[in-house]
């Protein structure tokens, strides 16, 4: 009980952060190093609440099974990650039915001209792709996510600054009509962390099929990592480590003495590039292992995953209920 309300007294004077994440895929080494490692980094530092966005995902994940098990092995993953849910609010926005009632009430104060700059409603018009309503109003049930628990800051990559953006004008817009009521939100982007690149030489990503996955079995480590793409130097060739692909990823898994040594032995034409394969390989192999294992544990035990995700739930849910008590009243629904 005691250690209970002490937890609870520095919930309160921590400021909040909160993230979403939509099921949609395995995440890779670069979902990890980007953004998911930082989460389980600031866990302590902030009041945090990770949600999974599955009503986003519904934009296109639109197949009962395969919505399920995105939406379970994402709690999965994070847990096996040593997100810890006595410390962070893990829930599902779906369980959440106040972030819907929020997106409604902001589609009414919001102009169809101000959803049009979104850079993700263009790019899927420019692609000539058939928009779904949710696609545009993808921004606005974001807003609701973000503003109902009053985060202060919002961890994301920085393809969604933007929708961090339309968060903050749509509290200024909502503060303006009906008086101050949303504290406005800042993004968070880890600059200093960079692109991870991926097998191939771009940015490691879904949708280019150069990802090394994160709970990857060793076989499947092995064909990505063998499959790198180098130039066609000889191991006597003296090489430029910035410029190789396995030596970008070597910086991720291996450590400082052994970076050093790598890359006095590139400089001088002192390896080739299985072998640098094979090292990397290794050190993956010792960093993934563990991981992979609990990750296995968790996830068979189901009651557990679903108990955290009612519980994450539950303080979501009494966080956000105040404050659409509080918007109820302020736009005048509430008649008490
Ligand atoms: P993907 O491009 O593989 O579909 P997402 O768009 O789902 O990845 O990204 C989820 C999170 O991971 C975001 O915060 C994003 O910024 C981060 N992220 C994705 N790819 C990389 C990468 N190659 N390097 C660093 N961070 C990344
Ligand atoms: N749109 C985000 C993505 O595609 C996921 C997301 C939904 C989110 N709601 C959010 C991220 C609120 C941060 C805050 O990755």
């Amino acid at each position: 009980m005691d250690k209970e309300n002490k937890s609870l007294d520095k919930l309160e004077t921590r400021k909040i952060l909160l993230s979403g994440v939509k099921p949609s895929g395995h995440p890779h080494i670069g979902n990890y190093f980007g953004a998911m490692k930082q989460f389980v980094a600031l866990q302590d530092d902030y009041e945090s609440y990770i949600f999974i966005a599955d009503l986003h995902a519904l934009t296109i994940v639109q197949n009962k099974e395969q919505m399920n098990n995105y939406i379970y092995n994402i709690a999965v993953d994070y847990l096996a990650i040593g997100l810890n849910p006595e410390k962070v609010v893990l829930y599902k926005q779906s369980d959440i039915p106040q972030v819907s009632e929020m997106a409604w009430i902001f589609n009414c104060i919001t102009t169809m001209p101000f959803l049009m700059r979104a850079h993700a409603f263009k790019d899927a018009e420019a692609k000539n792709k058939e928009i779904n309503v949710g696609v545009f109003g993808y921004p606005i049930l974001m807003a609701a996510d973000i503003l109902l628990p009053g985060a202060d800051v919002v961890p994301v990559g920085n393809d969604q600054k933007q929708h961090v953006e339309f968060a903050r004008d749509i509290a200024q817009k909502f503060n303006n009509i009906f008086g101050k009521t949303f504290k406005l939100p800042e993004p968070m982007i880890f600059e200093n962390i960079g692109t991870i690149i991926g097998t191939d030489g771009q940015k490691m990503s879904k949708s280019y099929q150069n990802t090394i996955e994160l709970f990857a079995t060793d076989e499947e480590l092995n064909k990505a990592i063998m499959g790198i793409v180098t130039d066609s130097k000889d191991v006597k060739d003296k090489k430029e480590p910035e410029k190789c692909n396995i030596f970008n990823l070597h910086k991720l898994f291996s450590p400082d003495e052994e970076l050093k040594d790598l890359r006095d032995r590139y400089v001088n034409g002192k390896i080739g590039y299985k072998e640098s394969k094979e090292v990397l390989l290794k050190n993956v192999v010792d960093f993934i292992k563990p991981i992979r294992e609990e990750r296995e544990k968790i996830q068979k035990n189901r009651e557990y995953i679903l108990d955290v995700l009612e519980n994450g739930g539950k303080k979501a849910e009494k966080k956000i209920s105040e404050k659409m008590e509080e918007v109820r009243t302020k736009i005048g629904l509430s008649l008490k």
